[in-house]
C-alpha cells in the first residue's frame, strides 16, 4: 500500500493490492486529471495516458479552451465552465448562476483514515490505511472542495469522498456534491446494475455502455428495492473469474444516482452520489458539506475478485459490530408464523417446541406495541399491549429465560400512524405539505426525523422498552418511501431534507447501538428495501428480503452476495408451499439455502409437518458445524440459475484453504442429460481434499425430496469419499448428476488432508 506524489511530473499515484489510481495536475491553472485506474503498472511517467486533445494544455486566454475541457478526463468536473458533461460538484448562487471549477490548491498524505461525523464511513489504522487529501477551489466562485481518497492494506480499493466549503460571503445552494467522478477508458464495456422489487430484490442486468447516460437510482428516500447504489463495469471479456472488473458501491442509505456517461469522444465518466433532485442544500458563508463515501473497487480476476475486494473492505473497514465475527444465536421469527394475531401463551407455545429443536432466540415480530392488531394503526406507540402481553416486555423476556430462550423486538422507529397516541399529541411530527393531505402507504406516514425532539421521543420509547426486560436483539423495520416531504419545524433549515432525514435515522443507529452495545441489530426495510453499506455500518445483519421462498432467494442472496458478506444476509427456513409465491420446496433444500445467511426460522415450528420438523435438529447442526466457515470464508459463484436456468452452485473456502464448502441447488431437473461439471476454485492447488457429502442420508422410499436416492448417491460414487488435488477440483470439477425432482439440493465438503 502506498501513496505517493512526484513532484516533477505531479502525478499522484495510490497502490493497493495489484491496482493503482492515478492522477496529476496540469501546469498553469492545475486541472486535476484522470490519468489512470487498473493493474499496477510499471514505475513510468504515466502523463503520456493524459486525455488531451491538441497541443496541451490551453492558458486562461486560448481560443479552444472550451474544446478542452468538454474532452479533458476530469477527477471533479464543475458545472458551466466548459466541461459539459455531467458535474460531479454544482452550486447555485443567490443571482441563479450556477458556474463552477475547482482547481489544485495543495495535498497532504495522511497515515489512517478517520471516520466522518454523522454518516456511516470506513475506517482504518495508521497501519493499515492512508488518505489522500486534495484541496481544490474556485477563486471566483469562493468555493473549496477537498477530495479524499483512502486506500486499505492488500485490498485493490479506494474509498473516495467529497467536502464543499462555502468560502465566500453569500449563501449558495449545493446543487450536488457527489461522492466520485472519473473519466475511464472503457471500449466496449458493460454495466452491471443490481434491480428489482419488493419480494424480488437485487437481480442482475447487464447492459453495454452506449453513448449518453444510463443510470440506477432512488428518490424513495432509501436506496431501494428497485434499484441498489451499485455500478458494476466489466470489461469486453470479463466474466465470474477472469478479466477486468470495476464496482462503484454508495456508503449511503437514501436518494441516489450511479451513472455512466459515455461522452462523444468514448470516453465514461463514472459518478455516484446523493441524487441531487431534491437536495439543494443550502450552505451558509463559512459552512462545510460532506458527502457519503463511495467505494471503487478494481478486479483483474472477474467478478469474482471484486466480490472479494468487497467482503474484505466490509469487514475489515466499515463494519463495527461486536457481532461481525460471532456465532448469531439461530433464532425463531414470529411474523409468517402468526402475523398480528398472537398472545404470549401463543409466542410461548412456539418457544417451547423451538428450544426443544435447538433453537436460542424468540422475535416478536410487529404487532407487540399499542392496539397493533393490523397494520393500520399505533406506530409511534412503542408501549406494550397487555391484552396480548400480560405482565408485558419483562414477564416474556422472563418465561423464554425460564425456557432457556433469548428475546428479540421488532420496532419501525421512523414511522407513525395516524391512528395513534402519537399522532393525535403531535400531528406535526410526520412530515406533511400544509394545504395538501399527505401520500400514506401501508396507511402510515413518516416521522420527520430531521427533527431533534422527534428523534428524541422515539429513543427514549425504545429505551424504555429495552431497558424494561432482557432483550438481546431488534429488528430496526422501515416499510414505505418518503413523500410530502416537508417540515414543520419552527428553525427549519431549507433544503435538503431527505438527506437530513437519513441523517436522523443514522443517528438514531448510532445512539442505540452506542448504549445498547451488545445488541444484535438487524436492519430491515420491507425486506431489502434498504440493504445497503450505509446500514452495514449499524447492524451486521440485514433482513435480506420477504420472500423467503428458497428459489427465488437463490437469485436475492445471489445479488447480495456479490457486494455484501453472507454473514450479512438475514435469511430464514419458512413454510412450503411458501407464502410468497406457493412454491413447494423440500426443507432440505430450504436448510441448505438458509446456510449461505444468518440461519434461523420464521414459521410455526407446532404447525409445520413432521417430518419437515425432524429435520430441524440436524439442520441446526450444519448451522454449527459451518456456520464459521460461512461468515469468515471466501465466497465464489460457480453457477447461476439466473443465467443458466438450471441449477446454482457456490462454494464457500476458509481462509487457510483447509476447508470449503460446495452448495449444489438443481433447481429444475432434466430428462436425458450428462452431468454437469463444477469447476471448484479458492482451493490450494497442490492440496488434496476429502470430498464428502455433508448430509449423506439416504431413503430410497422417500419423495420429499430431502434424501438422497441410491442410483443419485452412485453417480457421485467416483469421487465421494476420495481425495482430489484442489488444482484437479478447479480445473477438471467434480460431476453432479441430475437428481429426481425439482428444488434438491446437495452439501459438499471439502476437508484437506
Ligand atoms: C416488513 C418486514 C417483515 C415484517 C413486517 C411486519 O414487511 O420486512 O419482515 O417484519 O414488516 O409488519
Amino acid at each position: 500500500m502506498k501513496i505517493g506524489y512526484d513532484e516533477k511530473t505531479h502525478i499522484f499515484r495510490l497502490e493497493s493490492g495489484d491496482m493503482t489510481y492515478a492522477m496529476f495536475v496540469t501546469d498553469g491553472q492545475g486541472f486535476l486529471g484522470h490519468l489512470y485506474f487498473g493493474r499496477t503498472p510499471g514505475e513510468d511517467d504515466l502523463r503520456y495516458l493524459a486525455r488531451v486533445r491538441g497541443d496541451g494544455v490551453p492558458g486562461a486566454e486560448a481560443r479552444d479552451r472550451c474544446s478542452f475541457l468538454d474532452s479533458f478526463p476530469q477527477e471533479i468536473p464543475g458545472n458551466g465552465v466548459g466541461d459539459l458533461r455531467s458535474p460531479a460538484v454544482s452550486v447555485t448562487d443567490r443571482e441563479g448562476r450556477a458556474v463552477l471549477q475547482p482547481f489544485y490548491r495543495s495535498h497532504r498524505i495522511i497515515s489512517g483514515k478517520e471516520r466522518l461525523a454523522g454518516l456511516p464511513s470506513t475506517f482504518g489504522s495508521k497501519k493499515d490505511a492512508m488518505t489522500l487529501e486534495i484541496t481544490m477551489a474556485d477563486d471566483a466562485a469562493k468555493m473549496t472542495v477537498i477530495l479524499r481518497y483512502t486506500i486499505f492494506d492488500g485490498i485493490p480499493a479506494v474509498v473516495r469522498s467529497t467536502e464543499v466549503i462555502n468560502d465566500g460571503a453569500e449563501p449558495v445552494t449545493l446543487d450536488r456534491a457527489f461522492s466520485c467522478s472519473m473519466d475511464m477508458d472503457l471500449p466496449d464495456a458493460r454495466m452491471l446494475s443490481l434491480n428489482g422489487s419488493w419480494g424480488r430484490e437485487k437481480r442482475k442486468q447487464l447492459q453495454p455502455i452506449g453513448f449518453g447516460t444510463q443510470s440506477v437510482s432512488s428518490l424513495r428516500g432509501i436506496s431501494s428495492h428497485q434499484a441498489h447504489p451499485f455500478i458494476g463495469i466489466l470489461a469486453e471479456n470479463a466474466r465470474q473469474e477472469t478479466g477486468e472488473v470495476y464496482g462503484v458501491n454508495l456508503i449511503y442509505s437514501g436518494n441516489f444516482l450511479a451513472q455512466t456517461e459515455r461522452d462523444q469522444f468514448g470516453l465514461v465518466r463514472v459518478q455516484a452520489g446523493i441524487h441531487p433532485k431534491g437536495f439543494a442544500w443550502k450552505l451558509a458563508p463559512g459552512e462545510h458539506f460532506q458527502s457519503p463515501e463511495a467505494v471503487i473497487v478494481y478486479s483483474s480476476e472477474g467478478l469474482t475478485g471484486m466480490t472479494h475486494a468487497f467482503h474484505k473492505l466490509y469487514r475489515g473497514h466499515l463494519m463495527r459490530s461486536p457481532w461481525l465475527h460471532r456465532e448469531r444465536p439461530v433464532l425463531i421469527n414470529n411474523w409468517e408464523a402468526t402475523f398480528f394475531d398472537f398472545d404470549l401463551e401463543k409466542l410461548l407455545t412456539i418457544a417451547r417446541r423451538a428450544k426443544k429443536e435447538g433453537i436460542e432466540l424468540l422475535v416478536m415480530d410487529d404487532g407487540w406495541f399499542g392496539r397493533r392488531d393490523d397494520d393500520n394503526t399505533s406506530l409511534g406507540d412503542w408501549t406494550v399491549n397487555e391484552k396480548k402481553l400480560p405482565g408485558g416486555m419483562k414477564r416474556l423476556s422472563d418465561e423464554l429465560a425460564a425456557i432457556g430462550m433469548k428475546l428479540g423486538v421488532w420496532f419501525e422507529p421512523e414511522m407513525i400512524s395516524p391512528d395513534s397516541d402519537l399522532y393525535r399529541a403531535h400531528p406535526d411530527w410526520a412530515f406533511s405539505v400544509d394545504g395538501r393531505t399527505p401520500c400514506r402507504a401501508r396507511n402510515q406516514l413518516v416521522l420527520d426525523l430531521t427533527r431533534k425532539e422527534v428523534r428524541d421521543a422515539i429513543f427514549d420509547q425504545i429505551a424504555a422498552v429495552l431497558d424494561s426486560a432482557d432483550i438481546a436483539y431488534v429488528k430496526w423495520d422501515m416499510n414505505r418511501p418518503l413523500t410530502d416531504v416537508a417540515t414543520h419545524a419552527a428553525d427549519a433549515q431549507a433544503g435538503g431534507l431527505f438527506h437530513r432525514f437519513i441523517l436522523g435515522t443514522y443517528e438514531l443507529q448510532e445512539r442505540l447501538i452506542t448504549r445498547y452495545p451488545e445488541l444484535l441489530l438487524e436492519n430491515c426495510s420491507s425486506g431489502g428495501g434498504r440493504f445497503d453499506p450505509g446500514m452495514l455500518f449499524y447492524s451486521p445483519q440485514i433482513w435480506t428480503s420477504d420472500n423467503t421462498d428458497a428459489i427465488d432467494r437463490l437469485t436475492i442472496q445471489e445479488g447480495t452476495s456479490m457486494l455484501y458478506p453472507l454473514s450479512t444476509m438475514g435469511a430464514h427456513i419458512s413454510v412450503s408451499p411458501s407464502q410468497a409465491v406457493g412454491r413447494l420446496v423440500p426443507m432440505m433444500t430450504r436448510g441448505h439455502v438458509a446456510l449461505a445467511g444468518t440461519f434461523g426460522y420464521e414459521l410455526d415450528i407446532n404447525e409445520l409437518p413432521e417430518a419437515d420438523a425432524a429435520l430441524i435438529p440436524a439442520q441446526i447442526v450444519l448451522y454449527h458445524r459451518f456456520g464459521e466457515l460461512m461468515r469468515e470464508g471466501d465466497y465464489y459463484r460457480i453457477a447461476s440459475w439466473q443465467d443458466n436456468h438450471v441449477c446454482d452452485c457456490y462454494c464457500v473456502v476458509s481462509g487457510d484453504k483447509s476447508r470449503a464448502l460446495v452448495t449444489w441447488v438443481q433447481v429444475l431437473c432434466e430428462p436425458n442429460v450428462h452431468c454437469m461439471r463444477m469447476r471448484i476454485p479458492g482451493l490450494d492447488p497442490d492440496r488434496r481434499y476429502r470430498i464428502t457429502i455433508a448430509s449423506p442420508e439416504v431413503r430410497e422410499d422417500d419423495h420429499t425430496g430431502n434424501f438422497l436416492h441410491e442410483g443419485e448417491l452412485s453417480s457421485m460414487r467416483g469421487f465421494l469419499n476420495a481425495t482430489l488435488t484442489g488444482c484437479t477440483l478447479a480445473g477438471a470439477g467434480l460431476l453432479m448428476p441430475m437428481l429426481r425432482g425439482d428444488f434438491r439440493s446437495v452439501l459438499i465438503e471439502l476437508q484437506a488432508e
